[in-house]
């Protein structure tokens, strides 16, 4: 008989210094009124200087593992979603598997930008149902901070660090990805761009110089679009399920703008208080978003067991992925992690770090 997947395991990690709007005001012309008016956020986390995308993907997964009782060395695979990895090469995953000890785990990196969780989830789910392996880390994580120009007011109030985990199992039970839609559309690929660095622009004096590094994105075409294909997709990810808004018990939207949540609740027709939203504590984290937001509403009481979600992302390419979910695991296990803001779905609040950012 075919394995099922389902989710048996998940954790987060943010990092602990925060840099609020108002720090933000200093660096460029900006307000906390402007950013809070049209985004949402009021903070977000930024990675110190000793972290690397590896080392927020193994504090996440850490977490998922402890969450589920798997020991690293039962990982079949571990796929790392990832816009930030530490080294166009080596894979990040490969260094994430290594760093947690999944001594025979394949590992490698998944590029869909801010849906790469949600690519990584279907991806993690096929080969389990496919019968190659049994147990998947799905992680999604960035450290945007390191790729923002914090001379550029129209993209560097919008990002912020963080990552999430998930653990996908092989299971009889029924349950897991119901219905999903992956979505691409490189018409976008000028909309949401870092120009310098690959094959197009290799790195050089001049592409640093032309600060072609950084990430560019024309704000109000990739709204206009976002807040489209988001609901687009849904809907898509929802008909693939044979279900419809009103079964779902829980959305998990990515947290790029409340804006363009908000307008996507409106066409779907569903109600604020099902759609999940931490925005306004870490930015957006583009991959690391949704599982994030995940973790932080089991821990709030919001997903209890036989609860369907929808989960849906939109991010650079244009890029597109939903998933519709049935939770299977107890809510209650996310006490077995270490890493409290897994337990407690609240970030570790520490003395602000003073050491200047970019
Ligand atoms: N503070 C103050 N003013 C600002 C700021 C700022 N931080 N940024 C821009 N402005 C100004 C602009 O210069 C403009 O001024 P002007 O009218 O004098 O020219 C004015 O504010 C309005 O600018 P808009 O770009 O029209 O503002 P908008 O309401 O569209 O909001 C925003 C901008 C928040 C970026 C919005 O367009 C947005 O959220 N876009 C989507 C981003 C997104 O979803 N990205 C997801 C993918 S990211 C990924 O995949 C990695």
């Amino acid at each position: 008989m075919t394995a099922n997947a389902v989710i048996t395991g998940w954790g987060m990690y943010a990092p602990k210094r925060v840099m609020t709007n108002d720090e933000l005001a200093t660096m460029v012309d900006t307000s906390d009124e402007w950013i809070q008016t049209r985004t949402g956020i009021r903070e977000r986390r930024i990675a110190g200087p000793d972290e690397t995308t590896t080392t927020l993907s193994v504090n996440a997964a850490r977490d998922a593992l402890a969450v589920a009782g798997l020991d690293p060395s039962e990982l079949d695979l571990v796929i790392v979603a990832t816009c930030s990895p530490d080294y166009p090469l080596p894979a990040t995953a490969v260094l994430v598997a290594t760093e947690l000890g999944a001594t025979r785990a394949a590992g490698f990196d998944l590029q869909a930008a801010c849906s790469g969780f949600l690519y990584a989830l279907a991806a993690g789910t096929g080969f389990i149902r496919g019968g190659m392996y049994r147990n998947v880390l799905v992680i999604g994580v960035e450290i945007l901070s390191r790729f923002i120009n914090w001379r550029d007011r129209s993209t560097c109030v919008l990002f912020g660090d963080g990552a999430g985990a998930v653990l996908l199992s092989a299971s009889e039970q029924p349950g897991g990805l119901l219905g999903w839609e992956l979505f691409s559309d490189g018409a976008g690929c000028n909309a949401i761009i870092v120009p310098g660095g690959g094959t197009a622009h290799p790195a050089s004096a001049e592409t640093v110089a032309k600060e072609m590094h950084y990430i560019q994105m024309l704000g109000s075409e990739v709204y206009k679009y976002a807040t489209r294909q988001l609901a687009d997709s849904g809907l898509a990810a929802l008909a693939n399920a044979g279900l419809t808004a009103d079964d779902i018990d829980q959305f998990v939207f990515h947290q790029a703008n409340l804006r363009i949540i908000r307008s996507v609740e409106k066409a779907l027709g569903i109600p604020e208080e099902k759609v999940f939203v931490n925005i306004e504590k870490y930015g957006n984290t583009s991959a690391a978003s949704v599982p994030m937001a995940l973790v932080e509403a089991i821990a709030e009481g919001k997903i209890q067991q036989g609860d369907k979600l929808l989960m849906v992302a939109f991010g650079a390419g244009y890029t597109a992925g939903a998933a519709v979910v049935e939770w299977t695991s107890d809510p209650s296990r996310a006490f077995l992690a270490p890493g409290d803001q897994t337990r407690l779905g609240r970030p570790r609040v520490g003395e602000p770090e003073l050491a200047p950012v970019g």
